[in-house]
């Protein structure tokens, strides 16, 4: 298995490309399902959950290729749906799997999808989806591990109220609702830009839809979507781990392609800490204010609110800060993985429940971590960078799911990194 050596210490200057958002194109590809025209997509990431996700859509009988010569550009292509099961083995290595089960329903009125299983992060259920499938008029049963939902006469317009803005069920139900017969509107529903993206390539295939990017979206089913371009948003995590890169080695990072707006309070969260965010030629720059570092708090939040996608992250800045930081995780249970590892390279930290406790230290020291999960293990980059001496981060296989080119990107703005087998 491959492993990534830090040799940390170097301020990092630069820039670095920010690549299309993992989180908007996954849902994105789930939707090439509700037409039987091509799906043409530019600026989709090269990593690993997008690699599962053309396997999984492959398996459903949808064509999912690279354009030669354009490794961002993907077209996905399902002139007929080959099969409405979507298996334990695919679904279980990545929970957004669940994404097909809205529009397989809505185009073909059947799908047979795996229940995702507990994950690293948490239990992270699925009965908001399901919820709003049966709003829709789809009978839900739960038989060996799977989900198995059927509306054979299709699905119809309904209001669906979220207790909680779920991103993944807000995606799911706007799928669904697209092909449904009549109006539907999906209260409480998630804000996040990738939502918006979503909303935005659906329009572009002839989906009528207001309100995305508010709590209330409004969708007026039609009978049949067509064939359409799309160029997926920059990746506002990938751009914030940057920033926090630049920030935790005392550097400076345009942070090329990036929207200032899609950080949302992430931008306030930083800027408190001691960074700053400005913007600046084709992207934001990211540097530390002359000050340094302050230990500053942090609430995660769903968007606008400071991404528990950047929480991690914002740990390992925090460690090497002045001062203390109280860091509050409320979306996911148990997402403190990174804590134990994060000790190891001498971080002081003390968890009470969902908060934590940092006590900035003047220096971190390398040593052997272990990877936990994909925000997890960039928070272990993130604070080797910042180490004095080396340090071996194991099980990296969970950076490949959402950071493309991470040795090279971080290798172009001076970092001292390498993957070796
Ligand atoms: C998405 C992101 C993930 C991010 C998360 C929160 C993708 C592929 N993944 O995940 O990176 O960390 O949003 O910003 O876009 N919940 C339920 N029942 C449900 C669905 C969710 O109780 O049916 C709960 C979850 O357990 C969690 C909260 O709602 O506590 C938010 O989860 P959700 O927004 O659905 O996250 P995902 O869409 O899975």
């Amino acid at each position: 298995m491959d492993r990534i050596l830090i040799e940390g210490g170097v301020p990092l200057e630069g820039a670095v490309e920010i690549s299309g958002a993992k989180n908007a194109a996954l849902p994105i590809m789930f939707a090439s399902l509700l037409t039987a025209e091509p799906l043409d997509l530019k600026n989709v990431p090269d990593l690993a959950d997008i690699a599962s996700t053309q396997k999984l859509l492959q398996h459903l009988g949808v064509s999912a290729t690279h354009v030669a010569g354009e490794p961002s550009r993907m077209v996905l292509h399902a002139p007929s749906i080959l099969s409405e099961t979507a298996p334990y083995d695919l679904v279980r290595k990545m929970r957004a799997s669940v994404l097909v089960l809205g529009p397989l329903l809505a185009r073909t009125g059947a799908a047979r999808v795996s229940l995702p299983g507990g994950c690293a992060i948490g239990p992270r259920p699925i009965d908001l989806h399901l919820m709003g499938m049966e709003k829709l008029g789809a009978a839900i049963e739960l038989e060996g591990g799977y989900v198995h939902a059927q509306a054979p006469n299709g699905l119809t317009g309904a209001e669906i109220r979220l207790p909680q803005p779920s991103v993944g069920a807000t995606e799911n139900l706007l799928m669904a609702a697209a092909l449904a017969k009549g109006e539907s509107v999906i209260a409480g529903a998630a804000r996040e830009p990738e939502i918006v993206d979503l909303a935005d390539c659906l329009t572009a295939m002839g989906a009528r839809i207001e309100g995305a990017g508010t709590s209330n979206i409004t969708i007026q089913g039609v009978t049949s979507l067509h064939g359409a371009g799309h160029a997926i948003i920059p990746d506002r995590i990938e751009a914030g781990t940057y920033a926090m890169a630049a920030g935790v080695t005392g550097g400076s990072i345009l942070l090329k392609n990036a929207r200032l707006d899609f950080l949302g309070a992430a931008k306030e969260v930083l800027e408190a800490a001691g960074m700053v965010l400005a913007p600046a030629e084709g992207g934001v720059l990211a540097r530390v204010a002359p000050g340094g570092l302050k230990g500053s708090d942090a609430m995660t939040r769903p968007f606008p609110g400071f991404a528990t996608d950047l929480q991690a992250q914002f740990m390992a800045l925090m460690s090497v800060a002045d001062g203390a930081a109280m860091i509050t995780e409320t979306i996911f249970e148990n997402r403190f993985m990174h804590v134990p590892e994060l000790a190891r390279l001498g971080a002081r930290i003390n968890v009470h429940g969902a908060s934590a406790l940092v006590r900035g230290v003047k220096e971190l020291k390398g040593a052997p971590v272990m990877a936990t999960d994909l925000r997890a293990s960039v928070s272990l980059v993130l604070a080797a960078l910042a180490a004095k001496g080396q340090t071996e981060i194991n099980r990296i296989y969970h950076l490949d799911r959402g950071y493309e080119r991470l040795e090279e990107k971080l290798g172009a703005v001076g970092a001292r990194i390498e993957r070796v087998p």
